[in-house]
Parts: structure tokens; C-alpha cells; sequence
């Protein structure tokens, strides 16, 4: 385990004089398959993997769930180990962020939409955060999955509007039996919450359904997803989207490639899911 700065900036300086290949798989930590599924593409497809895990406060604003994210770094060192990860990096917090830190990555546009409009600055942080560890790591590849559809394409836009020389790789969501797509976020679910969280990705698949039967109205297939959560009673919707996945913008008609994603909140919980369409 690596865990200061200098000392992961010299190892992959060190990896990288050596003419071997980088892939980083950034995390928040208490994996769950779908973050395995990143690592083990990271480990095949370079020569060292590194996975960072810091749960980077400047990504949640005051309220939400901060104190409440779950961690167990003695069981994310033992699956990480069980993958051969050949580097952990966890940074500490003070040294991410010292007292005089006061800079922000900003994507404009792309951040503001969908999760930004309900969490103003989150993307700032992330951007930022993922902006230093590219740095750090100096990475030739970074994974991120696609359950995190928006966070993917602000990633993308940062990392070419600011020149970082680095391939951004997406994997798809991966899903526990009954569909729900997996979070760290699902270990606060009650097991109440837990059966009504399986309406993400039910209101999701009546959703595509329908698109394939031909509906082409985006705000029917809103409504249909919105119908959908109001029958659970711990469910409450946060928004529901159709928008382009390249602009994110809101669309009236379902035509070509469309991203149909939603937030719900099970409880206290904070839950994101989503789909892309083709028609
Ligand atoms: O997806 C996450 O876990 C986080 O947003 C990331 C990319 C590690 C940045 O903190």
C-alpha cells in the first residue's frame, strides 16, 4: 500500500522510465464487483494497476452523506491483494487537500445536468480530484464504469480539454441478481429499502421496452419511469431524464442514441441507475 504522494509520483515515474504501462482504477473504496470488474480490465490490459481509494470530500456537499459512506479498508487491502493490484494508493485527506488548497476543475455545461443540478459542485470535486490523481499516477489508462454515466463523460471532456494523456476506458454496470445496479451506497439499504430499490432498474427496463415498441416521446417514457417509482412508497424521485449521452442535454424525441438515467432516494439513500438507447 502506497500512501503518500511523493512516494506513488516516484513509483510510477519509476514504472514509467522502465517503459512499462499504467492503469488506474480511482475509487472510493468498499469495492463490490463492479469495481473488481475495473480492476481485473486494469490489471490485463497494463503492466502495473494501481487503485486509489479516497473518499474525496469536496465531491459531497454539506448534508449529504459524507460521514455515512461506508469504508473497511482491511477488507478493500485483502480484495485488492486477492486481484494482484499491484499498487493501493490511499492518500490521506490533508495531504490531497492542505489547508490552502483552493483550486476547482470546473467542466462547464456537462456538470450541471442531471446529478449536478441536484448536486451543485459535486462534479467540481470529482474533476478536481480525478485531475490530481492523473497527475500522481500518471496513468497510460483510467476505468471508470458506466453506472456513473455523466461522472464518465465529464471525465472524458476534462481530460481532453486539459491535454492529459490518458485513455479513458468505460465498463459496463454491473448488476446484483434482481438487477440493481451495484454501489457501495447499497450496504446502508434496510431490507425494506433494499426490495424497493429494485424500481430503478424495473422503471429502466418498462422504459426500454416501450422504446422498442416504438414510443418516441421522451416525456412518456418519463412519465412511465415516474409511474413506476410512485408505487414504492420508500422510493422518491430525485429526477428522470432522456437526454443526449454526448450533450446531456434534456430531448423531446427519442431518436438515435439516447441515455435514459434516473435518481431516486430509498430512505436516506441517494441511488443512481441507467440505460442507453438506440433506436
Ligand atoms: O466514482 C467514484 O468512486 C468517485 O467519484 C471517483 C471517480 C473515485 C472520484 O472521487
Amino acid at each position: 500500500m502506497v500512501r503518500t504522494i511523493q512516494e506513488m509520483k516516484e513509483t510510477a515515474l519509476s514504472h514509467r522510465a522502465s517503459g512499462k504501462t499504467i492503469g488506474l482504477v480511482p475509487t472510493m473504496g468498499y469495492f463490490h464487483e463492479g469495481h473488481l470488474s475495473l480492476m481485473r480490465a486494469a490489471r490485463s490490459e497494463n503492466d502495473i494497476a494501481v487503485v486509489s481509494l479516497f473518499v474525496n470530500p469536496i465531491q459531497f456537499r454539506p448534508g449529504e452523506d459524507l460521514d455515512r459512506y461506508p469504508r473497511d479498508l482491511n477488507r478493500d487491502v485483502e480484495l485488492a491483494l486477492d486481484l494482484e493490484v499491484d499498487i493501493l494508493f490511499v492518500p490521506e485527506g490533508t495531504e490531497i487537500y492542505p489547508k490552502e488548497f483552493c483550486t476547482r476543475i470546473s467542466v462547464q455545461g456537462l456538470s450541471d445536468r442531471l446529478c449536478g443540478e441536484s448536486r451543485p459542485g459535486h462534479f467540481q470535486g470529482v474533476a478536481t480530484v480525478v485531475a490530481k490523481l492523473f497527475h500522481i499516477v500518471q496513468p497510460h489508462r483510467a476505468y471508470f464504469g458506466l453506472k456513473d454515466f455523466q461522472q464518465t463523460v465529464v471525465i472524458r471532456r476534462m481530460a481532453q480539454d486539459l491535454n492529459f494523456d490518458v485513455k479513458i476506458i468505460t465498463l459496463p454496470t454491473v448488476r446484483e441478481k434482481d438487477g440493481l445496479a451495484m454501489s457501495s451506497r447499497n450496504s446502508c439499504l434496510s431490507a425494506d429499502e433494499r426490495s424497493a430499490a429494485r424500481c430503478l432498474k424495473e422503471s429502466l427496463d418498462i422504459a426500454v421496452l416501450q422504446i422498442r415498441e416504438g414510443e418516441r416521446s421522451a416525456d412518456s417514457i418519463r412519465t412511465i419511469i415516474r409511474e413506476r417509482i410512485a408505487r414504492e412508497k420508500l422510493a422518491r424521485i430525485d429526477y428522470v431524464s432522456v437526454s443526449s449521452p454526448k450533450s446531456l442535454q434534456e430531448v423531446s424525441v427519442v431518436e438515435g442514441e439516447a441515455l435514459v438515467a434516473l435518481a431516486v432516494f430509498v430512505g436516506r439513500t441517494r441511488l443512481i441507475d441507467n440505460v442507453l438507447v438506440r433506436t
